[in-house]
């Protein structure tokens, strides 16, 4: 499947693997496994998202005469996608470039939609663009090596956009076994949604690519006070789905019985919907203030209202987010 970029419109088409002519980035796990010869190779691990990285690719690329007509290729994860697309957004003030994402998390979710980055000590993401690639290119056979765990974390961010949009995702398409067939569908329906509401909103400036947060106020939270450590991202976000459908429920903005479907579907890949520091609210109500959605006027949070509905909410108080926490 190949997801193309022009002018903020999406197409999906399939077809063979095109030639990769420009320069290739690859995760470092991913060329030992597919023997990328000739690849430059990037640390696999979040740590390769940093400035120290990025400025040991960006000067290898320019003592290779990289030009603006040069067309960088990021063979990887979510990692290598947001490091070589940033990489890309800011050599020579912009070239393009392909992702071709290996895991499933990148494939569903992170390669599509342009927006790449690093990491810097204040925090995660922090230093970015909006620079879509011009083409992503999805094949699931890379899928035969990739860590149940790791598996299990992408499905993660496919259910959440079955969950803002297309409730299929959480159904016909979420079977197990999940075949080769049925799992193919599963990603170019989760690859649909994430296209669609990007295309509606590509700078997130109207509430609707904030959807694509759902669970996310919870699972950043979470992820920084657990220093990053233990959960994987899709982990988290699947923990946050949980736990803001049980709080959109609890302040009366989700119908009823909508917290349970989240869970059991959740609960059926096999993924956790609970973690014991939520038990201690303050630090999470701390970094939930200063989530990225949040506008000044209370926490944000993209709640899902029913299974393929979703509403940004921006004014949750605090308090009523504490007391939730400390009486689940
Ligand atoms: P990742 O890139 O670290 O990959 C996870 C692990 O899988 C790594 O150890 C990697 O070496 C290994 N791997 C990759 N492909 C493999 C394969 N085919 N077979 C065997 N092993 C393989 O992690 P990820 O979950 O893909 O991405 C997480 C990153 O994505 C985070 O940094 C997160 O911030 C980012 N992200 C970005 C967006 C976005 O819109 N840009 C969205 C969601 C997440
Ligand atoms: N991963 C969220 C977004 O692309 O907006």
């Amino acid at each position: 499947m190949i997801v193309t970029h022009h002018k903020g419109s999406y197409e999906i088409t399939f077809g063979p693997r095109p030639e990769f002519h420009g320069p290739m980035l690859a995760d470092s796990h991913v060329a030992e496994l597919y023997n990328l010869e000739g690849a430059m190779t990037i640390p696999a691990g979040e740590a390769s998202k940093s400035l120290a990285e990025y400025g040991r690719l960006a000067s290898l690329l320019l003592q290779q005469g990289i030009t603006r007509k040069s067309h960088l290729v990021a063979i990887g994860g979510g990692v290598t996608g947001d490091l070589v697309g940033f990489v890309a957004a800011t050599l020579l003030r912009g070239i393009p470039f392909t992702q071709v994402p290996t895991t499933l998390l990148a494939m569903v979710d992170s390669s599509v939609g342009g927006k790449v980055g690093i990491d810097v000590p204040e925090g995660k993401n922090l230093l970015g663009a909006f620079h879509p690639p011009a083409a992503v290119f999805i094949d699931p056979d890379f899928l035969k090596t990739l860590p149940e765990r790791e598996h299990q974390s992408g499905m993660a961010e496919a259910l959440k956009h079955g969950l803002i949009r297309n409730p299929e995702l959480l159904t016909k398409l979420h079977q197990r076994p999940l075949n080769q067939t049925l799992e193919e569908k599963l990603i170019e329906e989760a690859v649909k949604v994430k296209a669609e509401v990007v295309q509606a909103d590509e700078f997130e400036t109207l509430g609707i690519r904030a959807q694509l947060n759902a669970g996310h106020t919870v699972a950043h939270a979470l992820e920084q006070v657990l220093n990053f450590e233990e959960l994987l991202h899709g982990e988290a976000v699947a923990i946050g789905l949980a736990i803001e459908a049980e709080l959109a429920e609890s302040l009366g903005l989700a119908k009823l019985g909508t917290a349970k479907t989240v869970k059991d579907v959740l609960l059926r890949e096999g993924l956790p919907i609970t973690h014991p520091a939520l038990s201690n609210p303050e630090p999470l109500i701390t970094a939930m203030k200063r989530d990225k959605k949040s506008t000044g006027e209370g926490i944000a949070f993209s709640f899902v209202l029913e299974p393929g509905t979703c509403k940004l909410v921006t004014d949750v108080r605090p308090a009523d987010v504490a007391q939730f926490l400390r009486q689940r």
